[in-house]
């Protein structure tokens, strides 16, 4: 693991820590286009499009009218979200993938109602990080943020314990990894926790193609702008000249995982080259790159998934019309 460092200047009251250091996340991504986009199934990693313009561009994701996601995962935070903290009586939240950190705010009321003073965000994306801890100190003179440059994959066990935890897992961006990728995430989450810890996990459920394909293809285009952003960031890291627009954002649901998946599909034949790794590529008219899964989940598979990390569900706080599910889970004997 990367050696940890600690970055300058954050209110006071806020520190940040990087674990993943952006040399290391340039390698992987190098590694990641050599694997991903050399072959003839074409894939890249979901992490890579969160650069501050793709975080930038989640966030107005997040306030589309189709993306009915984050306006429904906080509808239920607003109703239960104080009663799940309050279940566990933390010390700490920490907060996995947390983004802008958007919906955070309710749960950290339901914190300091427990006596918990400390908020651990953790996220790729180091401005995200930035101007949600600037903005939830200001907020809040009683708190502290502990905010964590991390990759999830890798960096869960190296973050310190500031006594009883929450752990948040929000957006339902466990659906961004297959199974057998949840499984090992799910099994570094259960290491995280102890006995009297909670887990609150929020998943988007299986519903209708009417409603779940349009949340990933909008009518303002601007989750085609998220995925194309992600060529722009291979463009940069790697010195790249992949023609950007000439990939088209394609959108479909995949019947055997049950997922969204996102699609940037040449729309001519293309040649490109990253100058940093003295790597050629090349696309016909036609091919796609996956640069996405988004799982859905039916609580029951979810339940079992959970229990198979040693996780239980204890809670389960869904919307009126079952569109998405915050779980409490408590740490369990694996199943
Ligand atoms: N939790 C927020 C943000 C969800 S977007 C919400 O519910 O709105 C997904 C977040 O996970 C982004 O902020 C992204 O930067 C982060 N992320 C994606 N892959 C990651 C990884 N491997 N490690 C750490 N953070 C990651
Ligand atoms: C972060 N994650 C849960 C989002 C999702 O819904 O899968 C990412 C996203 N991709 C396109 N739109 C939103």
């Amino acid at each position: 693991m990367t050696e940890a460092m600690t970055a300058p200047p954050l209110p006071d009251r806020a520190t940040l820590t990087r674990l993943t250091e952006p040399q290391p996340l340039r390698d992987a991504l190098a590694d990641a286009v050599q694997r991903g986009l050399t072959g003839p199934d074409k894939w890249l990693e979901p992490i890579f499009f969160y650069d501050a313009r793709g975080s930038e561009l989640f966030d107005r994701i997040t306030e589309l009218d189709e993306y009915y996601l984050t306006r429904t995962e906080a509808s239920i935070l607003a109703r239960h979200g104080d009663a799940l903290v309050a279940a566990v009586g933390p010390d700490e939240l920490v907060e996995i993938g947390s983004g802008s950190s958007s919906k955070t705010p309710v749960l950290l009321d339901a914190l300091r109602a427990s006596g918990g003073t400390c908020y651990v965000p953790l996220d790729i994306s180091e401005s995200a990080l930035v101007e949600a801890a600037e903005r939830l100190t200001t907020e809040r003179d009683w708190l502290t943020v502990e905010a964590y440059v991390a990759d999830f994959h890798r960096d869960l066990a190296a973050v310190p314990r500031n006594g009883r935890r929450v752990v948040a897992f929000l957006g339902s961006t466990l659906g961004n990894l297959v199974p057998h990728e949840r499984k090992g995430l799910l099994a570094d989450i259960r290491t995280m926790l102890a006995p009297g810890d909670g887990f609150l996990l929020g998943v988007d459920l299986v519903k209708g193609e009417d409603v779940l394909l349009p949340a990933y293809d909008d009518a303002q285009g601007v989750t085609a702008e998220f995925n194309r952003n992600v060529l722009h960031v291979i463009n940069r890291e790697l010195d790249g000249d992949l023609p950007v627009d000439a990939f088209e954002h394609r959108v479909g649901w995949n019947h055997d995982l049950e997922c969204v998946d996102l699609e940037l599909v040449a729309t001519r034949d293309i040649a490109a080259r990253l100058r940093a790794i003295d790597l050629d590529l090349s696309f016909e008219s036609g091919e796609s790159i996956l640069t996405e899964h988004s799982c859905k989940f039916r609580l029951p598979d979810l339940t079992q998934e959970l229990a198979q990390a040693g996780l239980c569900a204890a809670q389960i706080a869904t919307d009126p019309e079952e569109r998405f599910a915050v779980v409490l889970a408590l740490p369990a004997d694996l199943a």
